[in-house]
This record gives structure tokens, sequence and C-alpha cells, in this order.
């Protein structure tokens, strides 16, 4: 088999076959296919798409091109959760101790943001002792004990990703359907969760901007997961809007504490609901309206919070934090900015707002950069909201001074204002199965 023909047989628009996708993806991890012939095929596949068996045969081998988790330690209904990323996103820290409270079993792998969107593994170390690296005896210990643990992408898995995701993203190839289910669904199948619940994001601040684009990857994910053998379960939600009003790292902790403490901004909690009571649905087979009540009723307890608190513990964090948000470390500067003029904020650019968290410390450009824990912003007024001339629009936490003009630019160029109320913006569209 010869890779020249592959790239030639997808860039004449036909079929590939199992056998000679296996070949793209064991050749290419092994560093026997060139970037270049990789770039080709991907730029082929951009263009000419994928049948559903291409695309389950691209997500199995990806799958297998590392280790696969095997959680079979773990009895019960193993659930992951995976949003297709966003800024504000920290529904991970909400509805896994939420589904752990309910029974569900969260071994949960999370990674590190990049750009200017979040990683859940950044907000967990963002709590002074948390670990994120567990032996794999200790973290199925402790999904065994309490029912939840969430680490660090660790060991091998799916290296075929990791070289892929990489050279898309240099070679203007990540805006591919078959490209990103396959990269989604593979790191799940590694995971080794029985269940899947999959955030997918629509919007400015997502890699699909319409609704529409959003169904479309989902219905393939969700199609690509069951034939997998895993139960699959799709939800498609706004990423118009940051989600929540705490963007940064400690902050966004510190707001999914809120809502677990029965508060929080409107949005997050009604989508950390729905989330939540998918991946109950989906492990226990109850109705969404009885999930849902579920759901309330563990918020409402306190069972889900403490839930968070023992899983801290566990991990070796500052349990007391969780009870205590308000002793988290604070930045040196906080600046508020202001309104320049009186109007309804019509839209927010949500990468743009990310963008201007991570000049202030809150994210990185490099994988190698480091990133300051409490930096970040807290949303006065999201869209919809009528602003006066004047009020504060939002304010930004930072240790460096220097950077807090460039950000303020960044984010009052992320603003769109109107004199008529902008339409309510919808929160979830659909939930697919
Ligand atoms: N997230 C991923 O993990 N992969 C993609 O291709 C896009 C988003």
């Amino acid at each position: 088999m010869r890779m020249y023909d592959i790239i030639q047989k997808k860039r004449n628009g036909n079929e590939l076959t199992k056998e000679e996708i296996n070949f793209f993806i064991e050749g290419y991890t092994k560093g026997e296919i060139p970037d270049y012939q990789a770039s080709a095929l991907c730029m082929a596949i951009y263009f000419n798409g994928m049948t559903s068996d291409e695309t389950v045969a691209l997500t199995l081998a990806m799958a297998h091109s590392g280790d696969m988790m095997d959680l079979s330690s773990i009895p019960g209904e193993t659930v992951d959760k995976h949003s297709t990323g966003g800024v504000g996103d920290k529904t991970t820290l909400i509805v896994a101790p939420i589904a752990a409270a309910l029974g569900c079993k969260v071994a949960k792998m999370s990674g590190r943001g990049l750009g200017h969107t979040g990683g859940t593994v950044d907000k967990l170390e963002s709590i002074p002792g948390f670990k994120v690296e567990l032996p794999p005896d200790f973290f199925f210990a402790q999904v065994n004990a309490i029912g939840l643990s969430v680490i660090g992408q660790s060991g091998n898995l799916t290296p075929a990703d990791k070289k892929l995701y990489a050279l898309r993203d240099v070679t203007a190839t990540v805006e591919s359907i078959p490209l990103i289910a396959s990269s989604i669904i593979s790191k799940k199948l590694a995971g080794g969760s029985k269940n899947i619940v999959l955030d997918v994001k629509c919007g400015s601040g997502a890699f699909m901007k319409t609704p529409e684009a959003a169904r479309e990857l989902a219905k393939v994910m969700v199609d690509i997961g069951n034939k997998a053998g895993r139960k699959t379960t799709a939800v498609i939600t706004n990423m118009d809007i940051p989600l929540g009003k705490y963007i940064g790292n400690s902050l966004e902790v510190i707001e999914a504490i809120e809502v677990l403490n029965g508060g929080g901004c409107k949005d997050l909690r009604e989508l950390c609901i729905v989330l939540a009571a998918t991946m109950y649905s989906s492990c226990f087979g109850a109705s969404y309206e009885d999930s849902r009540a579920k759901v309330i009723e563990v918020i409402e307890n306190g069972e889900a919070l403490n839930k968070l608190a023992e899983m801290v513990k566990a991990q070796g964090g500052d349990k007391g934090l969780i009870f205590h948000p308000e002793n988290f470390e604070k930045s040196r500067y906080s600046y508020e900015i202001k309104a320049k003029t009186s109007g309804y904020i019509e839209k927010m650019d949500t990468e743009k707002i990310g963008i201007s968290s991570s000049l202030l410390g809150a994210g990185r450009e490099k994988k190698e950069d480091s990133i300051d824990y409490k930096a970040g912003i807290i949303l006065g007024k999201k869209t919809g909201d009528y602003v006066t001339e004047g009020e504060t629009l939002a304010t930004l936490f930072t240790d460096k001074e220097e950077r807090i003009e460039k950000s303020e630019k960044t984010f009052l160029e992320a603003l769109t204002f109107s004199d008529i109320k902008p339409k309510e913006e919808i929160l979830v569209y659909e939930i697919i199965k």
C-alpha cells in the first residue's frame, strides 16, 4: 500500500477502505508517513468529506493508536462528558460531582487550556495542592470509593490524535466534521466510559458557527459513539455568549461552587442541569424530567458540593476552599471597564473575550507558557442587558498591571451595542441520541 494512492483516492472523491485508513493512522503515528502527506490527506478529507463507515474506521484506528483505558475494575455505570470547547465553560466542575452524587461513576480525563479556551485541568490546579496526575491504581480506587476523579490526560492515549490535531491546527483543516468527530470520539473511546455525553457548542466562540453545523457534527459523533458500543448523547448548546459570568481558572472554580451552592448565573446553572440530567438518564435509563428533578435535589441538599469537596480532598487539594471560596488568593490588581455609551449589549464575541482574559495571564499562547490561576474577568453585563454610560461592564483581575490596557481594548472590541433589545439567546438547541 502507498500513501500517495490513498491521498489520490480521497482527492478524487472515492471511499477509503478500513485497511487504507489503518495504514495511514499506524504509519503516521509511527512517524513513517511524513506530515506533508498527512496534511494532503486531511485537506482531501476537508473538501470531500468521509462516509459514515470511513469516519468510524478513522475513529477506531485513532482510538487504538495508543493505550485504551480499561475501566473494568470500576463496577457500575461509568460516564464521561465532553465539551467541544468554549469560554467560561466550567461545566465539568459542576456536572461531574452532581453525576457522582447521583451514583454515576465519573472517571474523567480532562485537558488543559490553549489559546482563548480554558481547560478543566488548569482550573482544578488553581486549587492549592490539587494533584491532576494520579497513578492508575489510585485513580480507579478513588472512583470506586467516592464515584469521582478528574485527572489530566496521562500515558500514551490517542497519540495519532495528538499529532494530527497539531498538524490540522497549522494546515487550516480543523473545521472538518469527520476530522473533528474522529478526534473527539477517539479520545472518549480511549477514556473507557460506557456512557458519553457531548456538549456540542455552536456560535461565535465555537468551531461550529451555526446550530445546523453543530447538529451535523453531533449526529456524526453520536452515530460513531453508538456504533463503537458506547451509549452516546449530544446536547447542542449556545456559545455566542460566555457561559456564566466568571472567566479565568480560580474564578471559574468559585463560580462552579456558587452553582453547586444553589446560586450562580442562570445560563450556567441551566446548562449544568441539562448536562447532568442527560448523564444520569444515560446511565440509569430514567426519563429526562425525573433526571432533572434528581439533579436539582442533590444541588439543593448539598450532596453535589460535598462530592466536589471529597474529590478535592482525595486529590490533595485544600478542601476548605470549597466551603470558603472567598479565601482563594486574589490578584494584585483589579480594574473596572466602564461603558462608554448607553444601550443594550447586542452581541459578545466570545473568542475575543477569551483572548482578553488570556492577555491578563489566565491562558497560554503556547503549550509551554505558564498561567496565572488568579487572573481573569468577571462580567458585569451580558448579551441582552441594558447598560448606562459609566456603568461597569466587567472587572479585570491580574498581577501584571501593564496588561490591563490591551485586555480592556480587546474586551471592548468584543461588544456590540444597540438601541433595540436583542432577542433572548437560546441556550440549549436540541438533545440528540
Ligand atoms: N476538539 C478536539 O478534541 N478535536 C477537534 O478536532 C476539535 C475540537
